[in-house]
């Protein structure tokens, strides 16, 4: 790997714990466990390019975090053969640093972008005919005398990442051809997961074992590896002194309660939502910028991480007042329900 990808990979947010997890990245398609509608899909456009000597066409995956979007990238570029590039949206700072990157490419390499909608904006525009015909417009020269030249380059696959596709502006979402969302993962998949992970990292562990750990990560495979590896440590430390460490249900429930993750998965930040949309906000509607204000939190990392969990689990509604705290989550959180009817909220108001 080239040390401007290994710098775009560590400033580009992904954590610590990510590098350290890296062996337990899926390598090939069938390593890939889970959405199925995606494999296939990409196994077919593969195989056609390959058989028609094209590049593959330009795929944007979109999805929350932790579901597989840079894995598949990685996946994709391996499958073909072909180098990857991995930079991030926020790290190319000048249409320059783009136009390099894309000139060093060999002929069918993939350019993974991770956050793409946070690009600026010259440096899109710079994609556009990049992603279309191949074509670089460069500046040479400055001031009255620069002239704009158009120049080749390599064919290429360009795989953007993003967490919600309605933050890409159109004319860079029409330039991909494909398009994928990545939804939530399947508790059997999960769990599925985690027996590879600890296959991989070579500790014991029961079916139960893995599905305790499986009901607990948020429908998220990264979330799934980052507990095994806790609870594996948990194992090793108090469980039962045997040769093999062993993963049982009652080790993974007492290492997930010390952790602090809760029966749905929740962690602090999650349940910290919950408790000031219902606390200080009398179950809602708040807005999202007053939600993030009152919980210190950056309003992208509420609305992109944490809150299409929290959705997805029925936990919250998005109102066009703002977020409510729904029946059950008064309940995970041991308030009684308010008498009216939550829903009702909506259609009383008579704003908008
Ligand atoms: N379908 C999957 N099967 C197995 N492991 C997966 C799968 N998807 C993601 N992972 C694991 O989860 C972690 C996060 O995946 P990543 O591709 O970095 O997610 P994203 O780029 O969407 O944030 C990686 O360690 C990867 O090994
Ligand atoms: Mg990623």
């Amino acid at each position: 790997m080239s040390s401007m990808a290994r710098e775009a990979i560590t400033r580009g947010e992904e954590r610590e714990e990510d590098r350290v997890i890296q062996s337990l990245r899926p390598r090939k398609l069938a390593d890939f466990i889970g959405q199925g509608r995606i494999k296939d899909q990409l196994q077919l456009y593969m195989e056609a390019a390959a058989r028609r000597s094209e590049v593959l066409d330009h795929i944007l995956l979109h999805g929350p975090p932790g579901l597989g979007k840079t894995s598949l990238a990685q996946i994709v570029a391996a499958e073909l053969r072909v180098n990857i590039k991995l930079t991030s949206g926020p790290v190319i700072e000048r249409p320059g640093d783009l136009a390099a990157i894309i000139t060093n490419l060999s002929e069918g390499d993939v350019l993974f972008i991770d956050e793409i909608h946070r690009m600026r904006r010259n440096v899109e525009e710079l994609l556009y005919p990049a992603m279309e015909d191949f074509k670089l417009d460069i500046m040479i020269g400055e001031g009255p005398s620069a002239q704009s030249l158009r120049i080749d380059v390599p064919c290429f696959t360009l795989v953007g990442a993003t967490t919600r596709t309605g933050l890409l502006t159109s004319p860079l979402r029409d330039r991909f051809e494909v398009i994928f969302h990545l939804d939530f993962y399947s508790e059997t998949e999960l769990q599925e997961i985690v027996r590879r992970g600890a296959g991989i990292l070579n500790v014991e562990i029961t079916e139960d074992g893995a599905l305790e750990i499986a009901r607990r990560a948020r429908g998220t495979p990264r979330v799934a590896h980052r507990l095994l590896k806790r609870v594996r440590d948990y194992a090793q430390v108090k469980g039962p002194q045997v040769e093999n460490t062993k993963i049982t249900r009652e080790i993974a429930r007492e290492a997930l309660r010390m952790l602090g993750v809760d029966e749905e998965g929740l962690d602090e930040l999650d349940l910290k939502i919950l408790h000031t949309l219902i606390e200080k906000f009398s179950g809602g509607p708040a807005g999202l910028e007053t939600l993030s204000a009152a919980l210190s939190e950056e309003k992208d990392t509420v609305s992109e991480v944490y809150e299409p969990y929290l959705l997805k689990k029925g936990f919250i509604q998005r109102t066009p007042q703002g977020r409510v705290a729904t029946e059950q989550a008064y309940r995970h959180l041991g308030f009684k329900p308010p008498a009216q009817p939550l829903t009702l909220l909506d259609e009383e108001s008579d704003e908008g």
